[in-house]
């Protein structure tokens, strides 16, 4: 086999062979296929798309790349959640515990990352005391006795995932629907899940800005799932404006203990139930969405899912008494108000925008080897849809330094205010199972 007959036949719109994709994908991953060529197929697909049985195959040869977790020893059917990107994205920090609750085990293996803000490990982190460093027998006893634990990434995923992303990085092919999809369960796939529930954003904040794409995207995802014997589904959520108020690590620690209290931002609780709801249905726990999600609500109400963060933070040497004292995360020296300059109803608030100001003040990594500061961030006080009175506050800094400036102006641009009222945007566009 040569690999440009393989990049000819792609080139001329042909399904390859399960044998020729892992032909190409091993060869790429143990260097025989230098980058020119893959380059050359990366941009063929482009163009040419792949079919669903190509989109599989590529998926289980760059799982097959790799090391492979197995989860077998845990007890149940392990269902991950994954949701692409977006902006102070608490959901994973209050679906956890709250799954949890109800028996779902969630054995999380999670990254720090870069970004606006940190990754779930940071996030936790900010708890006194709770680490990750955990061997992997510790890590399964801990699910299988509390349902839940995080431990840090480890071992070599997905290698040819890793390089062929940061190819198409450089050579204009991210944006590709079956090089994502594939990209993005593969590692999913490699990480030991069974079952998974993706959480596709659409708007500014988000990967894919149109819901057009967002759909297709959701939907090819869900179809290299089910091709592949991982049941999955989609929920394609809203992402024009950050989800929930709290942009920072500490900052939605905070935000996350009180969604679990059934006192958290509406949309982060609505998102929450369900996308957890689809957790509990997939691994089986419920017979319905339905049933799934009243379970959820109940376990919020009764305080089931709070002592089950408790019980998880303790297990890995974390001060359970943060659930009940949340002072004692750690605080940002000063706290500045973004006053609105005129009166009106909020129009938009860029998402990646206040990503972005959060990350100025500290609390995400622009480089993998820059410290964050836990305790900074933002905290919305004003969503889309709401009122606001010229001088009340529309975003409250949480910073380390008084001179915040430029951040400030950064923030005043992401605001839209209009003399008009509007409408908050839909927070759930669409579920593809
Ligand atoms: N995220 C991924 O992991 N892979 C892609 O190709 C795009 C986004
Ligand atoms: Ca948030």
């Amino acid at each position: 086999m040569r690999m440009v007959d393989i990049i000819e036949k792609k080139r001329d719109g042909y399904e390859l062979s399960k044998e020729e994709i892992r032909f190409m994908i091993e060869g790429y991953t143990n260097e025989t296929i230098p980058d020119y060529q893959m380059s050359a197929f990366a941009m063929a697909v482009y163009f040419q798309g792949m079919t669903e049985k190509e989109r599989a195959e590529l998926t289980l040869a760059m799982v097959d790349s790799g090391d492979k977790i197995d989860l077998s020893a845990i007890e149940g059917i392990k269902v991950d959640k994954h949701s692409t990107g977006g902006v102070g994205d608490t959901t994973t920090l209050v679906l956890a515990p709250l799954v949890a609750s109800v028996g779902v085990p969630v054995a999380k293996m999670s990254g720090r990352g870069l970004g606006h803000t940190g990754g779930t490990i940071d996030k936790l982190e900010s708890i006194e005391g709770f680490h990750v460093e955990i061997d992997n027998k510790q890590f399964i006893d801990l699910v299988n006795k509390n349902k839940v634990a995080v431990i840090g990434q480890s071992g070599n995923l997905t290698p040819a995932d890793k390089r062929l992303y940061s190819l198409r990085d450089v050579t204009a092919t991210v944006n590709s629907i079956p090089l994502i999809a594939s990209s993005i369960m593969s590692k999913k796939i490699a990480a030991g899940a069974d079952a998974i529930v993706l959480d596709v954003k659409t708007g500014a904040g988000a990967f894919m800005k149109d819901i057009e794409d967002a759909k297709k995207l959701a939907k090819a995802m869900v179809d290299i799932g089910n091709n592949v014997g991982r049941m999955t589904m989609a929920v394609i959520s809203d992402m024009s404006q950050p989800l929930g108020y709290a942009i920072g690590n500490a900052l939605e620690v905070e935000e996350a203990i009180n969604t679990l209290k059934g006192k958290g931002p509406k949309d982060l609780h609505e998102l929450c139930l369900t996308l957890g709801s689809h957790m509990v249905f997939l691994a089986k726990k419920a017979n319905s969405l339905e049933e799934a999600y009243k379970m959820l609500e109940e376990a919020i109400q009764s305080g089931k899912a709070l002592e089950k963060f408790k019980t998880f933070i303790a297990a890995q040497g974390g001060d359970p008494s943060i659930m009940d004292d949340p002072m004692k995360l750690p605080k940002a020296k000063f706290q500045i108000e973004l006053e609105a300059k005129e009166s009106g109803w909020v129009e938009s608030i860029i998402a990646d925008e206040v990503g972005k100001a959060a990350m100025l003040l500290g609390a995400g990594r622009a480089t993998k080897d820059s410290k964050i500061d836990l305790a900074v961030g933002i905290v919305l006080r004003k969503k889309v849809g709401d009122k606001v009175e010229k001088g009340e506050s529309l975003a409250t800094l949480h910073s380390n330094f008084e001179n915040v400036d430029e951040i400030k102006k950064l923030l005043y641009q992401v605001f839209t205010i209009s003399p008009n009222e509007t409408i908050a945007p839909p927070l759930i566009y669409d579920k593809i199972s």
